[in-house]
């Protein structure tokens, strides 16, 4: 069901530096920062020739990125993104076997103008997942 992998997502505490990390020392594509207000989140994509990383620092009072960077202060990997041809069959299918949809099942725009869906971490080895339909 699930495809490639769209993305791996960091959560940073100094997001100028991050990108400028993986600019400099890592040679990598970096993108501009964005603002995703909808998300609470501003994000820097970098595109590296199999996939993309994101780089999620807070925006906002109420950010999902906010309590993550509380508990992991030096950052770390806050979700993976596969791709799915079919968000509403996917998420159906996850359901149906016991998973946990957060946020009430229905997909959202996410940060690629695409619908998303995040699931549980405990239901899935403790990594937070989101699924992209592309
Ligand atoms: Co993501």
């Amino acid at each position: 069901m699930i495809g490639r992998l769209n993305h791996v997502a960091i959560a940073v505490p100094d997001l100028t530096a991050a990108a400028a990390q993986y600019r400099e020392m890592l040679g990598a594509n970096v993108g501009d920062p964005q603002d995703e207000p909808d998300h609470g989140v501003t994000v820097v994509f970098i595109d590296l020739p199999n996939t993309k990383i994101e780089l999620l620092y807070p925006l906002g009072e109420a950010s999902p990125i906010q309590g993550f960077l509380d508990k992991n202060p030096s950052g770390g990997i806050h979700h993976i993104c596969y791709e799915v041809a079919d968000i509403h069959a996917a998420r159906d299918h996850l359901v149906q076997g016991g998973a946990r949809v957060l946020g009430g099942g229905e997909p959202k725009i996410g940060a690629h103008g695409k619908p998303v869906l995040f699931l549980h971490p405990k239901d899935f080895n403790g990594a937070l997942i989101e699924l992209e339909e592309v």
